[in-house]
C-alpha cells in the first residue's frame, strides 16, 4: 500500500524539452502519403526508434539494459536506492498506418517525467526505470505483446521462436537482423520479479475522455481479447467458366463468417472484426482456393470472450459446409481479463487538484495488462485523445493534456519510488 500524501497538481512541466523529444520522433516511419506510421518491429524505423530511446537515456546517465529481444530498460538508481523497483515506459513499435501516439507517449512522457523529478530535486529511494516493449502490437509476428511476454516469462522463448513473418523471415532471423542476440534461450530474466509495480501512460484510444471533458483517466480493467486465424480453404477454378452452382469458393465462407461476426459482437454489446485478409492465388478472374483472415475479438468477460469465438466457428463451419469448402480456426494471441491494482490505481487518480481523475475500462491491449497478470501491481494513466480515433493516422493528443500527463507520471512516480 502507498501512501497519498496531498500535493499541488500538476506542477510545471518543461514544454522545450517535451516538444523537443516530440519532434525527433515525428519523422521516423512516417508516410508521407498517409500521414501514417508503420514502425514494424525489428526493422530501421523500429531499430532507430530505439537507438534513439538509448541515446535520450545514456544522456540522462540512465543504466541501460537491452534484452536479447529488444526490451529495453533504463534505470535511474541513485546510490542506496533499493527495494522493489517502480517501472514506467510503453512501446516504440506501430500498427500497419497508426498514428504517432499510441506506446511513443508514454515512452517520451516517462522520459520528460523523470526530468520533471530531477528539476523538482527528488531521488528516488527505491530504483525508477522506464521500459521500450518489444512487438507490443503483434504486427510482425502476430503475437500481441511479444517483447512484455517473454519479459514476464508469460510465454517460453520456445514456444516463439519458430514464428514466421509474413515474409518468411524467422523471429530469431529478424532479431539477428536488428542487431540483438537471442542466443539459444532468448531472455532470461524474470522482470516480473524484479520490480514492485508499473504505471503506463498512454494515449487514450477511444472517446471516454472526450465526452467526460478530462485531460486524464486512470484504467480500471482491460478486456480480454483474442486473434484468431481462420483457414478457409476451397477450389481454385476460372472465374468465367465454372458455373457458380459447381464452385466451392471459400471467399463466400469468408464473407458470411465476416457478417456473422460482425452480427454476433453487436447483439452482445461486444467488439468483432476481421482487419487482415489473404487470398490465393489472389487473381481478379479466379475462384479463389484459399482465404486466410484473423479475427480480434474483444468482450467484458472471459466466458463472453470463449461463447463469441465459439459462435463464430460454428457458423463459419456450417456455412462452409454449403459452400464445400472446409474451415480451421486457431487462436494465436489470447489475452484474458486484466483488473489493475486498486493501490497504485488511487496513487494515480489522487494526482489531480479538481478531485479524482476519472477511472475507466478500456478495450485496448497493453504490456501493463501482461505486467499485471503476471502479478505486478499496475497501473495505466490515459491522456485525451481528441479524435477518439486510434490505430489510424488521426489519433492525436494536443500538447497542453500530454504535459498534464507528465505532470501526473512524475507525481505518481514519485509518491511510489519515494516512500
Ligand atoms: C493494441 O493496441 C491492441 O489493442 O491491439
Ligand atoms: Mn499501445
Ligand atoms: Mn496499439
Amino acid at each position: 500500500m502507498w501512501a497519498v500524501a496531498a500535493r499541488a497538481c500538476c506542477r510545471w512541466t518543461d514544454p522545450v524539452t517535451f516538444e523537443r523529444m516530440w519532434a525527433e520522433l515525428a519523422p521516423v516511419g512516417r508516410s508521407a502519403r498517409t500521414g501514417g506510421y508503420f514502425r514494424q518491429p525489428w526493422t530501421s524505423p523500429e531499430v532507430e526508434l530505439r537507438a534513439w530511446f538509448v541515446e535520450e537515456a545514456e544522456n540522462r546517465d540512465l543504466r541501460v539494459e537491452v534484452d536479447g529481444v529488444g526490451n529495453v530498460l533504463a534505470w535511474w538508481s541513485p546510490g542506496g536506492s533499493a527495494g522493489p523497483a517502480v517501472l514506467t515506459g510503453s512501446h516504440l513499435d506501430s500498427v500497419r498506418n497508426g498514428g504517432a501516439y499510441d506506446g511513443p507517449l508514454g515512452v517520451v512522457s516517462a522520459l520528460a517525467a523523470l526530468d520533471l523529478l530531477r528539476e523538482r530535486g527528488f531521488s528516488p529511494t527505491r530504483p525508477l526505470g522506464v521500459a521500450v516493449f518489444a512487438e507490443e502490437e503483434g504486427s510482425r509476428f502476430g503475437r500481441a505483446c511479444l517483447g512484455s511476454r517473454l519479459a514476464v516469462g508469460a510465454v517460453s522463448w520456445a514456444s516463439v521462436r519458430e514464428l514466421r513473418d509474413a515474409d518468411g523471415v524467422g523471429l530469431p532471423d529478424a532479431l539477428e537482423a536488428a542487431g540483438l542476440d537471442p542466443g539459444d534461450t532468448g531472455p532470461r530474466d524474470n522482470l516480473a520479479a524484479r520490480i514492485g509495480c508499473f504505471v503506463e501512460l498512454h494515449v487514450e484510444q477511444g472517446r471516454d475522455l472526450v465526452d467526460r471533458g478530462a485531460a486524464i483517466g486512470v484504467a480500471s480493467e482491460i478486456w480480454p481479447h483474442g486473434r484468431y486465424r481462420f483457414d478457409f480453404t476451397g477450389e481454385a477454378n476460372h472465374a468465367g467458366t465454372t458455373r457458380m452452382e459447381d464452385r466451392h469458393d471459400p471467399m463466400l465462407t469468408y464473407a458470411m463468417t465476416a457478417l456473422a461476426a460482425n452480427k454476433q459482437a453487436r447483439l452482445a454489446g461486444m467488439r468483432a472484426t476481421f482487419g487482415r485478409v489473404e487470398t490465393e492465388p489472389n487473381g481478379t478472374n479466379a475462384v479463389p482456393s484459399r482465404v486466410t483472415a484473423w479475427l480480434d475479438a474483444r468482450c467484458d468477460s472471459d466466458a463472453a470472450l470463449a461463447e463469441l469465438v465459439e459462435v463464430v466457428t460454428r457458423q463459419a463451419t456450417e456455412r462452409a459446409g454449403r459452400d464445400g469448402t472446409s474451415v480451421s480456426v486457431t487462436a494465436e494471441s489470447v489475452t484474458g481479463a486484466v483488473s489493475f491494482d486498486a493501490d497504485v490505481a488511487r496513487v494515480v487518480a489522487a494526482d489531480h487538484e479538481g478531485g479524482d481523475w476519472p477511472v475507466i475500462a478500456t478495450q485496448a491491449g497493453h504490456d501493463a495488462g501482461v505486467l499485471a497478470a503476471a502479478g505486478v501491481p499496475t497501473a495505466m494513466l490515459f491522456v485525451r485523445n481528441p479524435s477518439g480515433v486510434s490505430h489510424a493516422p488521426s489519433e492525436h493528443a494536443e500538447t497542453a493534456d500530454c504535459l498534464v500527463g507528465v505532470s501526473a507520471l512524475a507525481d505518481t512516480l514519485e509518491r511510489l519510488a519515494g516512500s
